[in-house]
C-alpha cells in the first residue's frame, strides 16, 4: 500500500473498467484537432474583432485554455463544439499560474500578447511529463523579433521597448523544427513591422491550420507546411469564422484500435494525407486499408511486427508511438520502436507489461516480442498518449482491465469510451471513492485494491 494513500482521508478515483477481447465494428467519429484548437484559441488575442471557431473538441485542455483567456479579458461564449472569442480589451497580461502550470499550450499566449499589446507575463508551463520540454526556441524567436525577455521566479517576462511598441521582422533559424516555437513566432510575427523568415520551421499539419486561420484574419503568411515560412507583417488583423481540422492523432488512435482488436472499422472524417506515415506502417503490418472519401476503412486479421522511428512530420508522429507499441505487443514476431522526439516517452511500457507484453527498453528503443494473448490487469496512465495506449491494449486483452489516471485521457480524447462503446466495446466509467482509513470502496462489488496506488493529485 502506498504511504501517500495511508495519509489521505478519501480519494476520488475515476476509472474505466474495460472488458476486452472482442472485435469492434461500425464507425468511429473523429473530432476536431486538440493541438490545432489550442493554438487557434490563443490566436484570437491578435484581433479586437470576434473569432468564431467551430469543430472544437470538448476537452479539459480546451476548458483550461478558455479559462486563461477569460482571465486576460477575452469574452467567450461556448455552444457544444463552437467557441466565440472577442479580445476587444486586454485587461491583464499576467497569466494565472494555477491554470498555466497544468497546460503547456498556455505558453501560446505570449506571442499574440506581445505583438498586440507589447507585453506579457507567462509562468513557465506544465503539461504531460514526457521530457524536459524546454522553451528556448520560443524565447530565441521572440528575442530575434525584438522582444526583451527575462525569467524571474518561474515567470517569463516579455516586453517591447522600442518607441513604436512593435516587434520587427527578421530571419529566424530554428535548431530543431519545434511545433510550438514555430507557432509562437508565427503569431508574434504577423503583426510585426516588416518581413520575417522562419528557417527549419515545423511542417506539421497544425502549422498549416493555424496559418490558414491567420491568413483568413488578414495575415500574409506563405510557405506553411514547408521548412521555410515567410510572414509579411500587417498593421492589424480582423475577425473570422474558422473550423478546426480533424484530429490526426485521434484518427490514428482509432486506426490502431481497429488493428489491435482485429476489426473492420470505418474511421473519419480525416485528412488522409495527414496519416501517410501511420497508414504505411499499418499496411506493412498486414492491415487492409480502404480510402472512402474523407473516411478510412481498416480491416485487420493477422498483424506482423514492424519497426518504427518517430520524428518531426512527415515522419511517424511521436503522439502515436505509445498506441502503436500497444499494437506491436500483439503482433506476430518482433519489432523495434525508437523514440527520437521526446526523451522520456516510454512510461507505458511498465503498464503494457502488466498485461503480459514482452518489451525490453534499451535507451530510447523498445524491443517488442509479440505475444499470443494479453490478459486484463489494473493499470494507470501516466500521460495522455500512454493512457490511450493502455486502453487500446485493454480492448485487446482477455478479461477485465481497470484503468486509472483519467485526468490525462480527458485532456485529449472526447468521450473516448462512449465512441468505442458505440462500436461494440464494453467500457464503463466509474467514479469511486477510496477511504484512506479503511481502504474500502463505497460501491457494492468491491474490488481487489491491493495493486492500486493512485496518485494523490
Ligand atoms: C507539440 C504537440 C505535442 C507533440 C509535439 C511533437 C501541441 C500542444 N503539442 O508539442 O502533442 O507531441 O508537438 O509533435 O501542439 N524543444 C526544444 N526547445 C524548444 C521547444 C522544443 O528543445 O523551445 C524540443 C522538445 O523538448 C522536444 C522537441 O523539441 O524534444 C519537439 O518539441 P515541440 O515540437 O516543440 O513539441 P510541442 O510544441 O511541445
Amino acid at each position: 500500500m502506498s504511504s501517500v494513500l495511508k495519509n489521505i482521508k478519501n480519494i476520488k478515483t475515476p476509472h474505466l473498467e474495460v472488458k476486452g477481447g472482442r472485435p469492434l465494428s461500425g464507425y468511429l467519429e473523429v473530432g476536431g484537432a486538440k493541438n490545432s484548437a489550442l493554438v487557434l484559441l490563443a490566436a484570437s488575442l491578435l484581433t479586437q474583432e470576434t473569432i468564431e471557431i467551430s469543430n472544437v473538441p470538448k476537452l479539459t485542455d480546451i476548458d483550461v485554455m478558455t479559462e486563461i483567456l477569460q482571465k486576460i479579458g477575452v469574452k467567450i461564449s461556448k455552444n457544444v463544439h463552437k467557441i466565440n472569442l472577442r479580445a476587444q480589451y486586454i485587461q491583464n497580461v499576467d497569466l494565472p499560474y494555477e491554470l498555466v502550470h497544468s497546460l503547456r499550450a498556455s505558453f501560446f499566449c505570449i506571442g499574440p500578447l506581445l505583438s498586440r499589446v507589447g507585453k506579457a507575463k507567462v509562468p513557465l508551463p506544465g503539461g504531460c511529463e514526457i521530457g524536459a520540454r524546454p522553451l528556448d526556441e520560443h524565447i530565441k524567436g521572440l528575442k530575434a523579433l525584438g522582444a526583451k525577455i527575462f525569467i524571474e521566479g518561474g515567470i517569463v517576462n516579455a516586453y517591447i521597448s522600442n518607441k513604436s511598441n512593435r516587434l520587427k521582422g527578421t530571419k529566424i533559424i530554428f535548431k530543431y523544427p519545434s511545433v510550438g516555437a514555430t507557432e509562437t513566432v508565427l503569431m508574434a510575427a504577423c503583426l510585426a513591422k516588416g518581413k520575417t523568415k522562419i528557417i527549419n520551421a515545423a511542417k506539421e499539419p497544425e502549422i498549416k491550420d493555424l496559418t490558414n486561420m491567420l491568413n483568413t484574419m488578414g495575415a500574409k503568411i506563405k510557405g506553411a507546411g514547408t521548412s521555410e515560412i515567410t510572414i509579411e507583417g500587417v498593421d492589424s488583423l480582423k475577425g473570422c469564422s474558422y473550423s478546426v481540422m480533424p484530429d490526426r492523432i485521434e484518427a490514428g488512435t482509432f486506426l490502431i484500435a481497429a488493428a489491435i482488436t482485429r476489426s473492420n472499422l470505418l474511421i473519419g472524417p480525416v485528412i488522409i494525407d495527414h496519416l501517410t506515415s501511420l497508414l504505411k506502417k499499418l499496411k506493412e503490418s498486414g492491415c487492409k486499408i480502404l480510402k472512402e472519401g474523407c473516411f478510412i476503412r481498416l480491416i485487420a486479421k493477422d498483424i506482423k511486427g514492424v519497426d518504427i522511428t518517430t520524428g518531426p512530420y512527415p515522419a511517424f508522429p511521436t503522439d502515436l508511438q505509445a498506441p502503436f507499441m500497444a499494437l506491436m505487443t500483439t503482433a506476430n514476431g518482433t519489432s523495434t520502436i525508437k523514440e527520437t522526439v521526446f526523451e522520456n516517452r516510454m512510461q507505458h511500457i511498465s503498464q503494457l507489461k502488466k498485461l503480459g507484453a514482452r518489451i525490453i527498453l534499451t535507451k530510447n528503443s523498445a524491443h517488442i516480442q509479440g505475444v499470443n494473448q494479453l490478459d486484463g490487469s489494473i493499470l494507470e496512465g501516466s500521460d495522455l498518449r500512454s493512457s490511450a495506449a493502455i486502453i487500446l491494449a485493454s480492448l485487446a486483452a482477455k478479461g477485465k482491465s481497470t484503468i486509472y489516471g483519467l485526468n490525462h485521457l480527458d485532456r485529449g480524447y472526447e468521450n473516448l469510451e462512449q465512441k468505442f462503446n458505440n462500436a461494440g466495446s464494453h467500457i464503463i466509467r466509474k467514479n469511486q471513492t477510496i477511504f484512506g482509513k479503511d481502504l474500502k470502496f463505497n460501491q457494492s462489488g468491491a474490488e481487489d485494491n491491493q495493486n492500486i496506488e493512485p496518485k494523490a493529485a
